[in-house]
């Protein structure tokens, strides 16, 4: 095993070889992609993608070992090892439009491997797939008519944006499934063997092909219906004066539940929680179980609800109306520490307050390039300010969608001094010091706790 090939230079593929490179010397590992701009980008000081600690990594391995290239024929010719991190988004045509999985580029990179293929090589799904999708890509790699063998494995990826280079560093576990033949096994041992270089064996899990698929959807659907639960409870919270930090931090210190991952907030985004349970929502149906699919949708139908709630808590706060009213949105990232903004719920929050005819003012540490694409079009006064004292001044209202730890640092005093009277501030991740702000002379609105106003 020498040659380490991952067609799909995204947010998965790319940091994920980062680090491959980094803690495996002798290997060599090349990142294509259809996308030559994005190979470019790769190749340049200025990376795609923002995350803490990828530059390093890249600037450590770059031209020693970890090469991005845009020649996919000449990379599969030379791969022993491929990783398929090609996008598969939501089917947006035909059967299963809205739910199912588009799997037309894993397609598309399958026949593109047996194409240029000269060798016996292990292929490795690291996109997150609808379980048995292995079986497809088998029956057409091995419709190759050079005699060429392939071994299919499933190797999700856990990490999350933010702290993509952490989570690869240090993973909770890393999953292997494989066919439960010599081959398959001897095809789990060899990928194993890639990150027993740095991660303890206990943590490499290997499975069969279905359950590694499974897995990763199954993962994402629980993390996504922790962030529902929690959030539903939020609503329950505004109306009783109970205190959802309160809640979730007692409920949380039974070990059975866990204190992670219960953060109330605007809702969740991100390109994988959503499409994996409208994924998990279609198997279920697709087998013939609408119960369990019904039982999954109502994530995503709390979620959407969650930022319809918030956007519907500020109409009400701002006498009914926020027609012509400037309002600052701080934050359009779908979290922190990420220039990405698929799914982010900023964007639903944007687009129903211009529904309103609000005017806004959009302010994002990393993401303001593609809160620009993602708006393009619509109808609208919307600005962009890199300052977020600029994107606050003459605003009637502030409301932090994401939470970036620079708007905790930031001179409330000075905010408020240059805004509208009276002043709101919609703290849609619960991260500012409310009691302050009120002192201040701000009407706050957290999600789950009781308001703070001066009415
Ligand atoms: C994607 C999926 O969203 C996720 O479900 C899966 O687990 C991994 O792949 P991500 O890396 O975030 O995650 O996607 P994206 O940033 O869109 O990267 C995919 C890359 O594949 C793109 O750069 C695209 O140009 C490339 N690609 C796509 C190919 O190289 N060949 C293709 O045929 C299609
Ligand atoms: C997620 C999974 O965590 C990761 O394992 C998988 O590989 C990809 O999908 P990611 O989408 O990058 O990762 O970010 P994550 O940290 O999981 O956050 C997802 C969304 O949930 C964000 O919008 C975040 O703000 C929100 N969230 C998270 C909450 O609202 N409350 C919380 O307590 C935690």
């Amino acid at each position: 095993m020498k040659n380490i090939l991952c067609i799909g230079a995204g947010y998965v593929g790319g940091p994920t070889m980062a680090v491959i490179a980094d803690r495996c010397p002798d290997l060599t590992v090349t990142v294509v992609d259809i996308n030559a701009v994005r190979i470019a980008a790769w190749n340049s000081d200025e990376l795609p993608i923002y995350e803490p600690g990828l530059d390093e990594v890249v600037k450590r391995c770059r031209g020693r070992n970890l090469f991005y290239s845009t020649d996919i024929p000449k990379a599969i010719r030379e791969a022993d090892l491929i990783f398929v991190s090609v996008n598969t988004p939501t089917k947006t045509f035909g059967a299963g439009a809205g739910k199912a999985a588009d799997l037309q580029y894993l397609e598309k990179t399958a026949r593109s491997i047996i194409e240029h293929a000269e060798s016996d090589k292990i292929v490795v799904e690291k996109s997150t797939l609808p379980v048995r999708t292995a079986q497809a890509m088998s029956r057409i790699l091995h419709s190759n008519t050079k005699n060429l063998k392939f071994q299919i494995l499933s190797n999700p990826e856990f990490l999350a944006e933010g702290t993509a280079i952490r989570d690869l560093e240090n993973p909770d576990r890393v999953l292997i499934g494989g066919m439960e033949t010599p081959e398959g096994q001897g095809a789990i041992e060899a990928l194993a063997s890639i990150y027993a270089r740095w991660v303890p064996r206990e943590r490499i899990i290997t499975t069969n092909l279905w359950s590694s698929e499974l897995t990763k959807l199954v993962s994402n659907a629980l993390l996504a219906q922790r962030v529902s639960s929690v959030n539903s409870i939020s609503a329950l919270c505004e109306k009783t004066e109970a205190n959802i930090d309160e809640v979730t931090g007692a409920a949380g210190k039974d070990s059975r539940i866990g204190p992670k991952f219960l953060k109330a907030s605007i809702g969740f985004g991100g390109s994988c929680f959503k499409k994996d349970i409208l994924n998990l929502v279609y198997l279920c149906g697709h087998y013939g179980l609408p119960e369990v699919a019904d039982y999954w949708e109502q994530v995503i139908k709390m979620n959407d609800f969650q930022a319809r709630r918030f956007v519907g808590n500020m109409l009400a706060a701002m006498f009914n109306t926020v027609a012509d009213k400037k309002i600052a949105i701080f934050g359009f990232a779908f979290k922190a520490d990420t220039g990405d903004t698929r799914e982010s719920p900023a964007c639903a929050v944007c687009l129903q307050l211009l529904e309103e005819h609000a005017r806004l003012n959009i302010h994002d540490p990393k993401a303001l390039g593609n809160a620009k694409l993602d708006l393009e079009g619509v109808a609208g006064d919307i600005s962009y300010l890199e300052d977020p004292y600029e994107a606050a001044k003459g605003v009637h209202a502030i409301a932090v969608v994401t939470e970036w730890k620079s708007f905790r640092e930031l001179d409330y005093q000075r905010i408020y001094d240059s805004m509208e009277k009276p002043a709101f501030l919609f703290d849609g991740r619960n991260i500012l010091d409310h009691k302050m702000l009120f002192e201040i002379g701000f009407n706050v609105y957290p999600i789950g706790k009781r308001k703070l106003t001066h009415f």
